[in-house]
């Protein structure tokens, strides 16, 4: 079967009711989506699974949910107001805007991004580049700032502008200081958010991939600043096996080289925090289903980075449009601490215990993450077409299944007793009852959605209360007692046992 494309997801994900073109009634409103009822599923488990794994089951990480419009000074501050722009090219005849970058990676295959506007203006022209849909000239470049303005307070001056946040971190540093304090935080720790951003993208494209309304979950992750070098969970992911990118391989047009982080480490390719964090980003993925072989590790060129990073690294993902940040790895140093200090006035170092001095820790790295596009790798890693059964099966991780069972009533007859099996799970997870069409049909249906077990009400059910449990991946079937049912269930999801020694193997 041809590889899945971009579009081919967008259109399984509306036909499903995964993912929806925003009122789409109206035509559709570029860049912005909704999410259908097993689509807010999926991405709550999401959100769940990150919080659990970075911030609940860590004593070094507590979380926040800042507002998403925030004082303006704050955008000032981190230099957003100032410099979070992209380069937008305008037609000289039909008015289509592109974005620079992005149009010269596609025409040229080179990467441009962090150049500058007269550097954009020079390429275009000697590469005689012309608007895509009617090959005019394009005017010259300008410069475009991302950030959605809005007005606070019944006023519509200068005075009330606000924007949209476009990012989650800045909120974290705003409230760095009462939120070290109140939480008695030690060096090293993080503090971690997720919700939604905004940004007024030039060109929205490749579905969830570039929008402008989306979710982030952002760590900033903090250290004394003269402790910077060694990572103390190192040792947590010596193992993991990373595909690296080095800046020297993308310059010498290298393949990426698959290595251990030891290894890695010994060849000076990266330092242990970004070590730390990107094997830590690719596991959390991997332990819920995505394929390593579909996640590489690049080291940002200098060009590429943004203005306040010492150094970054990106978890990339092989998207059907080729390989994407997934996730961005910033050491953004002191750049934003000492900034809000600049723009308040207000002292936010903290007092270090070992020292006994007051320090500016150091954001040694900010594992930046994407929800939607976690969504589409999810989906990607999940989806595939089964031959044999002839339909689609969306292998999804149990804890990430929008629908965690469907209860099948074999015969229209076991109506009642398949209903009370219903509501006896239902309590606990969120299952679907379907009774239409043959069970073979039903299974298909629930393997399109990922539901991952399938309990069957037959006749058997009468005689002993035992029901059919049928596994998404292998089709394999168990019979069980209705009264183990929902523990089971629960252990499956939570990987606490295999399906075959859940139940008596039916042959
Ligand atoms: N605080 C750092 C920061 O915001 P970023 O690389 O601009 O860094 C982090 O964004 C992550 O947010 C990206 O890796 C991506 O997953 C997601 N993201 C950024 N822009 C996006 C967009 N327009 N649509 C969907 N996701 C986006």
């Amino acid at each position: 079967m041809a590889k899945l494309t971009i579009e081919d997801m967008a259109v399984f994900c509306k036909k499903k009711g995964f993912v929806y073109p925003n009122s789409e009634i109206y035509g559709g409103f570029s860049g912005f989506w909704d999410y259908g009822h097993l689509g807010v599923e999926l991405k709550n488990n999401i959100k769940n699974e990150w919080w659990r794994y970075h911030v609940q089951s860590r004593e070094d990480i507590v979380g926040i949910d800042g507002s998403i419009i925030t004082h303006p000074k704050v955008w000032e501050a981190s230099g957003h107001v100032e410099s979070f722009q992209d380069i937008m090219l305008a037609c000289s005849k039909c008015r289509e805007k592109i974005r620079a970058d992005h149009f010269i990676e596609e025409k040229l295959q080179i990467n441009v991004e962090g150049h500058k506007a007269e550097e954009i203006n020079g390429i275009i022209k000697k590469n005689k580049l012309k608007c895509p849909k009617c090959s005019s000239d394009f005017e010259d470049t300008e410069q475009f700032n991302l950030m959605f303005k809005t007005n606070v307070g019944p006023k519509e001056d200068r005075s009330s502008v606000a924007y949209l946040r476009p990012e989650t971190a800045q909120l974290i540093f705003a409230d760095f200081k009462l939120v070290a304090d109140n939480a008695r935080l030690k060096l090293p720790f993080g503090i971690a958010q997720m919700g939604k951003a905004f940004r007024n993208e030039i060109s929205p494209r490749d579905f969830l991939f570039r929008s402008r309304e989306f979710e982030q979950m952002e760590i900033e992750y903090f250290a004394h600043p003269d402790k910077t070098e060694k990572c103390p969970f190192i040792d947590r992911v010596i193992n993991t096996e990373l595909n690296f990118y080095s800046a020297e391989m993308q310059q010498k047009n290298e393949k990426p080289v698959r290595m251990k982080i030891k290894d890695a480490l010994k060849k000076k390719i990266l330092g242990e925090w970004h070590a730390y964090w990107l094997a830590t980003g690719q596991n959390w993925f991997t332990n819920l289903g995505a394929k390593s072989e579909n996640f590489r590790v690049r080291k940002h060129l200098k060009e590429e980075k943004s203005h306040y990073a010492l150094d970054t690294w990106d978890l990339e993902y092989n998207f059907p449009f080729g390989w994407k940040e997934l996730q961005g790895i910033a050491n953004r140093a002191d750049f934003d601490l000492k900034q809000h200090m600049k723009f308040s006035g207000k002292d936010l170092s903290i007092f270090d215990e070992e020292t006994k001095k007051k320090i500016l820790p150091h954001v040694i790295a900010e594992p930046s993450l994407g929800v939607d596009r976690s969504f589409l790798v999810f989906m990607f890693d999940a989806y595939n077409f089964d031959n044999k059964r002839g339909n689609v099966v969306l292998r999804l991780h149990p804890k990430l299944a929008p629908i965690k069972a469907g209860v099948f009533p074999l015969v229209n007859k076991l109506e009642k007793e398949a209903k009370e099996v219903y509501d006896l799970i239902k309590t606990e997870f969120n299952c679907i009852y379907d009774k239409s069409g043959s069970v073979g049909r039903r299974y298909a249906r629930a393997d399109e959605i990922g539901i991952p077990y399938c309990a069957t009400i037959d006749f058997d059910t009468l005689k002993d209360e035992s029901v059919t449990l049928r596994d998404i991946s292998t089709t394999k079937q168990i019979k069980l007692k209705i009264a183990d049912l929902k523990e089971t269930i629960r252990r499956l999801i939570s990987n606490e046992i295999k399906f075959e020694e859940a139940g008596k193997l039916v042959k």
